[in-house]
């Protein structure tokens, strides 16, 4: 071999290299994608006036428009609670835009009717979950401040109104209070055929900050405010409850415990009078289901349940 070859081997192997480490940086490279705030114009707004009547609760559920059934039982079931422990609580479903002209003059008709849609101008889409979720807390920083807590939650989830007021009153926490089912030390899904696929460009730590599960978590409603305005500069996840910790981490707000004993059940749970008496909340929960659950509860004496 003359000696021009070999200088050659070992330029290309050297150009391998530089090659190799360069590609191993790529999700350092560039900055995760962050989100820029879009100042869509909201379609709907609910009638409720916050400032003449401060609620207590505010719950709002992210929906889409094909859940017009589970908006329906909701209205009928947890979501009819206007008063609870003689305070104020008001929920409101989340919608964004629907392809189908169709759809978008139904929800506008449903809101019309039942008003108690908030809907922005993005697609309505699973991974606009986080869009959403930001429209919600878009809404309580900019209509709704005077409320003491809101609740994110979804529309298969059946919600304990009463119980979750009287653990809120026992808390007695107001401000940077943020709880429901703390997940930590959770690792990003690297499978590509995952649901919560998330690559290492969207973001390249191994760890996510502890988040509380999106089947429903509570706050005092400055966190609504302190969240939004945090939003744009973490990265952005399609996956909504991650996102609202790392927002959460950048506030140096904890998640906390709300009681003791487990509430919070984002995994489902076997019906009894007793033991929803004591949850805040259950997941998968069919309208079907979360009607003849609540009937049951509805028509159960007080005293039933051993204390
Ligand atoms: C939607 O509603 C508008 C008026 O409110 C009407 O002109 C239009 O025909 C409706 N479209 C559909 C697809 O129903
Ligand atoms: C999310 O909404 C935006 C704004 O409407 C849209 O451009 C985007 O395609 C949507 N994303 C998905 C995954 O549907
Ligand atoms: C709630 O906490 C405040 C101080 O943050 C205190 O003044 C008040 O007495 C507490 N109320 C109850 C019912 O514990």
């Amino acid at each position: 071999m003359d000696f021009k070859k070999v200088r050659l081997v070992y330029a290309f192997i050297l150009m391998m290299g530089v090659l190799c480490l360069y590609f191993s940086m790529e999700p350092f490279k560039t900055q995760p994608f962050v989100l820029k705030k879009g100042h869509a114009k909201f379609l709907q707004l609910p009638d409720i006036d916050c400032k003449q009547k401060p609620p207590f609760l505010v719950l709002l559920v992210t929906s889409s428009h094909k859940q017009l059934a589970a908006r329906m039982a909701i209205r009928k079931t947890w979501g009819r609670e206007t008063e609870v422990r003689g305070r104020r609580v008001k929920t409101l479903f989340l919608l964004g835009a629907s392809d189908s002209i169709n759809e978008m003059n139904e929800t506008a008709q449903e809101g019309k009717q039942h008003r108690d849609i908030i809907q922005k101008d993005f697609k309505d889409d699973y991974y606009n979950l986080t869009l959403k979720t930001l429209m919600g807390m878009e809404w309580v920083h900019h209509f709704c401040p005077q409320a003491a807590f809101v609740m994110k939650t979804d529309s298969d989830v059946f919600v304990n109104v009463g119980y979750l007021t009287d653990l809120l009153l026992k808390k007695n926490k107001t401000s940077r209070f943020f709880t429901g089912y703390i997940i930590s030390n959770n690792r990003p899904f690297r499978e590509t055929f995952s649901k919560w696929f998330v690559s290492k460009f969207e973001y390249p730590w191994d760890r996510y900050p502890p988040f509380c599960s999106g089947t429903g978590y509570v706050f005092s409603s400055d966190v609504a405010s302190k969240v939004y305005s945090v939003s744009e500069s973490v990265p952005f996840l399609k996956l909504e409850d991650v996102f609202v910790g790392l927002c959460l981490a950048k506030l140096k707000i904890q998640p906390e415990e709300l009681h003791t004993k487990p509430t919070f059940f984002p995994g489902g749970l076997y019906f009894s009078v007793c033991r929803f008496r004591k949850i805040v909340t259950c997941h998968s929960v069919t309208p079907r289901y979360l009607l003849i659950y609540w009937q049951i509860l509805e028509n159960s004496p007080k005293k039933y349940c051993p204390s």
